[in-house]
């Protein structure tokens, strides 16, 4: 099984966004999926109820107050966490996880938040022993705006880069009404957005490779 951990301290930076679409990407592409919710916000089991029968499923788990089993035979696994973690909590989570998804928004208050979180990450022993894979994501992004300049800026003076950018789409919240993923629709539309989701797949690919 392959565990996706989908974190940062800062408040709709677009941790559920960004983990019910790697959900929806694993189940299109016939990967038996679970997208576990630790959020008492519920957001994630919210898009699953939501998500219609005739997609490619995902078994949601309700996380919010203990980790639970999963489904048999569970092959990829997404945890969508909140914005408000525990010291043990971040702990226990990037433990059980293979790799860290890390959403960024281009902005001075997420800067300072998502710097502190960085360096707590980097304080634990699988991440300080190369043995996590963390990808920070710059979302919501429009490009060739100075705000997309400063996260760069900012990016590479916490020593980072971005495997991808996610560009700012009413597509996303339109596609989570739905209980949908962009990976679930197959017109240009999507796939245009679709391009920017590719780095981070094929980075969770080769990290993937890595570990066996
Ligand atoms: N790339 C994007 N383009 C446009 N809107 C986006 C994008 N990513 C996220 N959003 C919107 O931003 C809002 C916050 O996103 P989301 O709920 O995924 O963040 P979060 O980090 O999970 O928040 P919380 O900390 O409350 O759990 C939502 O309305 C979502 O639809
Ligand atoms: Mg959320």
């Amino acid at each position: 099984m392959l565990t996706v951990l989908v974190t940062n301290t800062k408040g709709g930076c677009g941790k559920t966004t960004i983990a019910t679409n790697l959900a929806g990407a694993f189940a299109c592409a016939n990967f038996k999926t679970a997208l576990a919710d630790c959020d008492r916000q519920k957001s994630s089991l919210g898009w699953a109820k939501r998500r219609p029968g005739s997609a490619a499923e995902v078994t949601s788990v309700d996380w919010t107050r203990k980790i639970t089993p999963l489904p048999q035979k569970t092959q990829r696994l997404i945890i969508d966490a909140p914005a408000a973690l525990k010291r043990k909590q971040v702990e226990e989570l990037v433990g059980m996880a293979d790799m860290v998804v890390l959403p960024v928004l281009p902005s001075v208050f997420d800067e300072n938040t998502t710097r502190k979180f960085l360096a707590r990450l980097d304080k634990l022993k699988p991440v300080r022993k190369g043995k996590r894979a963390v990808a920070v994501i710059g979302n919501r992004m429009r490009l060739r705006t100075k705000a997309a300049e400063r996260l760069d800026d900012f990016l590479e003076d916490v020593g980072q880069r971005a495997v991808t950018v996610l560009r700012d789409s009413q597509f996303y919240g339109t596609a989570a009404m739905l209980g949908l993923s962009l990976f679930d629709y197959n017109d240009r539309r999507a796939l245009n957005f679709l391009q920017d989701w590719r780095p981070l797949l094929t980075f969770i690919d080769e990290a993937t490779a890595k570990r066996k």
